[in-house]
């Protein structure tokens, strides 16, 4: 087999430098297009993003009025290393106030772009966000102001922080997938509470689903035996997204949190909004196509299928189906928890007038959580509604202990947990981002109509 080429740039690059401080280029990611990094030191990564109306269209025949970051649906793939520091200059050009949430981002509090915070950025306004990234790993960035309207709409975008030495070898590909809830003539659905819509009663699930931004899959060559490192994110406002992989070995290497200690095998990943899965994928050659499905229930409980991503095989170069050598990452510790947490997720009322509650309160009714920083943490998520919901914590990781008193193997770091109605699931987390940090469901509707509380992480 060839020497391929990607290590002779690695080595190259290597060499090229006397300044040390030269770094090997990172690695292309299939599927997005990278905003620029303006900035030429090594470990600055700075980026301009503007939010603004423009149309897109999703389904052909059809305009779809959307509102995007520079000009993309979804917004471009923002890519850095772990350890540099993000620099992001924000303008915002919408016809109403916004900020930018770092999902999943273990930044400070001040930078996490929620309004309890940060005043929203209001039209023409702009705002510089500038934080270090401590994790690699598969993240996203969206507004935290009417989310459930501007998300939709089509602000949200992946960001990447890669390994300190990324593997140059694998073939990266990104996919965002989204639902979006159309009429007719191509536009979105009206934002005004409708509960006579049958895809709105418990949050807004689409009718028309989205990869990368287009209701076609994409379309790409793999290579037999050569390994690939696939990002997922599911940035739907409310559907639970479950994803497969056809033609291939895959496993997952990591979730929301960066890479797991044990990769794993599994018939398919759950993806509740908010969640991301990095899959290893390895053509076998036995099929000739390899795809990427995203698998939706059926009442009669079997699945739909519906393909996000569609390669060709190109057998010139045929790899081993070698795994690459991926770092070896250390199995996070569960110390025994020194303080808890309880937050039951309920509702109340009814049809229009349904409010969505954690412990009895509606946001801005709340009193924020306290929980002492650095501290081994045990939190307890209750689901008294019969509803399910994405539980998601700004500025820290948690491990997922149990579900309904059974302990669970579901390794790795997340943020955002699905509870599926009727159920308790017991996380651990080490709280070591002080700070004050929502707490709230990411079904984005249930968290406009009150589902948010505050955890304030003291020093
Ligand atoms: Cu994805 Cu509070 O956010
Ligand atoms: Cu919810």
């Amino acid at each position: 087999m060839m020497t391929r080429l990607t290590t002779l740039f690695l080595v190259a690059a290597g060499c090229a430098g006397s300044d040390s401080d030269v770094l090997v280029p990172l690695p292309p990611i299939a599927g997005l297009t990278a905003v620029p990094d303006t900035d030429a030191t090594p470990d600055v990564v700075e980026v301009s993003l503007t939010a603004a109306e423009m149309s897109a269209s999703f389904v052909e025949g059809t305009t779809t009025p959307v509102w995007a970051y520079n000009g993309q649906v979804p917004g471009p793939l923002i890519q850095a290393r772990v350890g540099d520091t993000l620099i992001v200059n924000f303008t915002n050009d919408l016809p109403e106030p916004t900020t930018i949430h770092w999902h999943g981002l273990r930044v400070p509090d001040v930078m996490d772009g929620v309004p309890a915070i940060q005043d929203p950025v209001q039209p023409g306004d702009s705002f510089r966000y500038e934080f270090v990234l401590p994790d690699a790993g598969t993240f996203w960035y969206h507004p935290h102001v009417r989310a459930h309207e501007q998300i939709e709409r089509g602000l949200q975008g992946m960001l990447v922080v890669h390994e300190a030495e990324p593997l140059q070898d694998v073939t990266q590909r990104a996919f965002v997938l989204d639902d979006v809830l159309l009429d007719e003539s191509g536009a979105f659905y009206t934002f005004d509470v409708d509960n006579s819509h049958p895809l709105q009663v418990h949050g807004r699930n689409g009718n028309t689903l989205l990869f990368n931004g287009r209701t076609e899959p994409v379309q790409g060559t793999v290579t037999p035996g050569i390994p690939e490192r696939w990002r997922l994110v599911n940035t739907a406002n409310t559907r639970t997204l479950w994803a497969e992989v056809r033609g291939a070995r895959w496993r997952v290497v990591g979730v929301d949190g960066g890479r797991v200690s044990e990769p794993y095998t599994t018939e398919r990943v759950r993806l509740p909004v908010g969640r991301r899965y990095d899959l290893e994928v390895i053509p076998t050659g036995r099929e000739d196509e390899v795809a990427l499905d995203v698998a939706l229930p059926t009442a009669e409980g079997g699945w739909d299928r519906y393909s996000a991503f569609t390669a060709t095989l190109d057998w010139t170069d045929p790899g081993t189906g070698t795994p690459p050598p991926w770092p070896v990452v250390e199995p996070e510790p569960r110390p025994e928890p020194e303080q808890e947490v309880v937050l039951t997720f309920d509702g109340r009322g009814g049809g229009t007038n349904i409010e969505w509650t954690i412990n009895d309160e509606v946001w801005g009714q709340h009193d924020p959580l306290e929980v002492r920083a650095h501290t081994p943490t045990r939190l307890v998520i209750r689901e008294a509604s019969r509803a399910a919901h994405p539980f998601h914590l700004h500025g820290q990781f948690f491990q997922v202990v149990s579900r309904n008193g059974q302990p669970v193997d579901e390794p790795g770091l997340f943020d955002t947990v699905l509870l599926t109605g009727d159920d308790e699931v017991e996380l651990f987390s080490m709280m070591d981002n002080p700070g004050r940090w929502m707490a709230h469901c990411h079904i984005l509707e249930h968290a406009a109509r009150g589902m948010m509380t505050e955890m304030v992480v003291l020093e």
